[in-house]
């Protein structure tokens, strides 16, 4: 994550729309360490959208959310293999077999292997929404179950929520990635994300990949959106 590692935003381009997605991705690209792409963007454009999106040199993060049994999870990791994107991510709710299994199909491009990133519950999600899907106890303890099961199977980190960046950093080490959405800079709308942070708050609790998405690509200027997240997590407070 060389890139990440100096900027870890990655912008979500959350569109079915091609050329929007290439011109909110030129217009931030000097401003992040990444570019998400996610359902809607693949369920349009396909590979060769992923490929266009690769194509202009930033780490590409396929926001796939895989869950199906372990045969059919590890042939949709090698399909995406020659796309040249930097990180997948499958739900850790399809559990331990099938998360090795995505491990495994990673691990065949050898040195341009892609990380394989755990969902755990979903951020849009709280207490009585889990509930209400037989899930009992908190969020956290979800996450944490979820987490560790992830770790065990081979995977390299997981999405959560930063509220619980420290609990997963103590618990499982600092060589697992956090990657965090839900992110929103101070005075944002958090629209339909129940648990938010700032980027700034967030990357100094320890997360290695902030993904924004509506902060920067619903701004009026989406390259300044950026920007001032950039000047925010790097030089400090205006
Ligand atoms: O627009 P916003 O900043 O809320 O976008 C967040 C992005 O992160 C979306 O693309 C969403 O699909 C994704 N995501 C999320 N929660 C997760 C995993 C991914 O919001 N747990």
């Amino acid at each position: 994550m060389t890139h990440a590692a100096q900027n870890p935003v990655f912008c979500a381009l959350d569109t079915t729309s091609l050329a929007q997605a290439w011109t909110w991705a030129l217009a931030v690209k000097p401003f992040v360490g990444g570019l998400k792409v996610g359902l809607e963007f693949f369920n349009s454009n396909g590979p060769d959208g992923v490929r266009k999106i690769v194509d202009l040199g930033l780490p590409v993060f396929t926001d796939l959310k895989l869950h199906d049994i372990p045969n059919t999870v590890s042939g949709g990791i090698r399909a995406v293999l020659p796309l040249g994107v930097s990180i997948v991510n499958v739900h850790c709710a399809g559990g331990a077999a099938m998360m090795r299994a995505a491990a495994e199909a990673a691990a065949s491009a050898g040195a341009r292997r892609p990380k394989i990133i755990g969902v755990t519950v979903l951020t849009s999600l709280d207490q009585s929404d889990l509930q209400a899907t037989g899930v009992t106890g908190s969020p956290s303890d979800h996450v944490l179950r979820l987490a560790t099961l992830a770790k065990a199977s081979g995977l390299d980190g997981v999405v959560c929520a930063a509220h619980e960046i420290a609990m997963l950093r103590r618990e499982l080490g600092s060589d697992f990635l956090l990657v965090v959405p839900g992110i929103r800079p101070a005075g944002a709308a958090s629209t339909d994300q129940k648990r938010v942070m700032t980027p700034k708050e967030a990357h100094e609790l320890g997360a290695d990949i902030l993904v924004v998405g509506r902060p920067i690509t619903a701004a009026a200027d989406p390259a300044a959106a950026a920007r001032a997240i950039r000047d925010e997590l790097f030089k400090g407070p205006a």
